[in-house]
């Protein structure tokens, strides 16, 4: 291979926001399952571009919210839209709470963090006694969005381009083994799944959605021109299984887990 795989890019905070109203979907259903009335000090942990953050502001006005997250293009966006909230850059696997925080919200950020629960342990251990934390990860990986990116990347070919064979999300643990890790350190532990079925304006929006997430780790292991062929070969196959409705849109059917451990 002549051409050097690229660099993995930092987040690009406007690809992520072109779908900010679906995405902020499921953030806003968290919160509002997370029982505290009030709050004094509350930290978004990958706060992204500061949607999930201005939720918290508004649901917490009297609170200090803190942004937390390890993308620069992120963070930037994030100080632009909420100048008064501090942001910090940090990285989950190794942070833990300095200080008593009534709420640990993490939407759409743990399932990028290696070996999650135990850092999701290590977050919950920092909580003071009724401190929340709250959570919510896709759990998309058997969906067929998720399975055509990893079957092309095997067999397409650019698979033997270093670094696709590890681009792959792993499928989360089951939800047993999160209430089994966290309830002895806590009151009580909450754990639901939701189904989306996002309405998209056809396949290719699918595609554009998931450039701005899953697709990242694929895209980043490829030189330009095998990042075209395999997205050209992607919304190929996504166009076969995402059909199209009568009104000419395509749902993106995408499960996602919930769970809210109360110290
Ligand atoms: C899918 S976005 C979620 C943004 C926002 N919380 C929301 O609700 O839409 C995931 C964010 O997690 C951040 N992230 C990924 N791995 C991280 C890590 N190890 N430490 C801190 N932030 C991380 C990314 O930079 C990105 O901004």
């Amino acid at each position: 291979m002549s051409v050097p795989p690229r660099p993995l890019d930092d987040w690009n905070a406007d690809q992520y926001l072109k779908f900010e109203d679906e995405r902020t979907r499921p953030t806003r259903d968290l919160l509002a399952q997370v029982p505290l009335r009030k709050a004094r000090m509350a930290v978004d942990l990958g706060c992204g571009p500061g949607n999930s953050t201005e939720l918290l502001v508004d649901r917490y006005p009297e609170a200090t919210v803190v942004g937390l997250d390890s993308s620069k293009d992120m963070l930037r966006q994030a100080r632009k839209r909420l100048p008064r909230c501090v942001f910090i850059e940090a990285d989950l696997a190794a942070w833990t709470p300095q200080e008593p925080v009534d709420l640990l919200f993490a939407n759409a950020v743990f399932q990028w963090v290696p070996d999650h629960q135990m850092a999701m342990k290590r977050v919950i251990e920092g909580l003071p006694q009724g401190g929340v934390f709250a959570a919510q990860m896709p759990d998309n990986t058997r969906e067929p969005s998720h399975v055509l990116m990893e079957q092309l990347a095997n067999r397409g070919w650019w698979a033997n381009y270093p670094g696709l064979a590890e681009a792959a999300r792993a499928d989360l643990p089951g939800p047993e083994s999160y209430y089994d890790l966290f309830k002895p350190l806590c009151q009580r532990v909450e754990i639901w799944h939701t189904i989306y079925n996002h309405v998209m304006a056809g396949p290719k929006a699918i595609v554009e959605w998931f450039k701005g997430s899953a697709l990242r780790p694929f895209l980043s292991a490829l030189d330009a021109p095998a990042a075209d062929d395999f997205l050209k070969a992607y919304t190929a196959e996504i166009a076969r299984h995402y059909p199209v409705r009568a009104d000419g849109q395509t749902l993106l059917r995408f499960p996602r887990f919930f769970i809210i451990a109360t110290r």
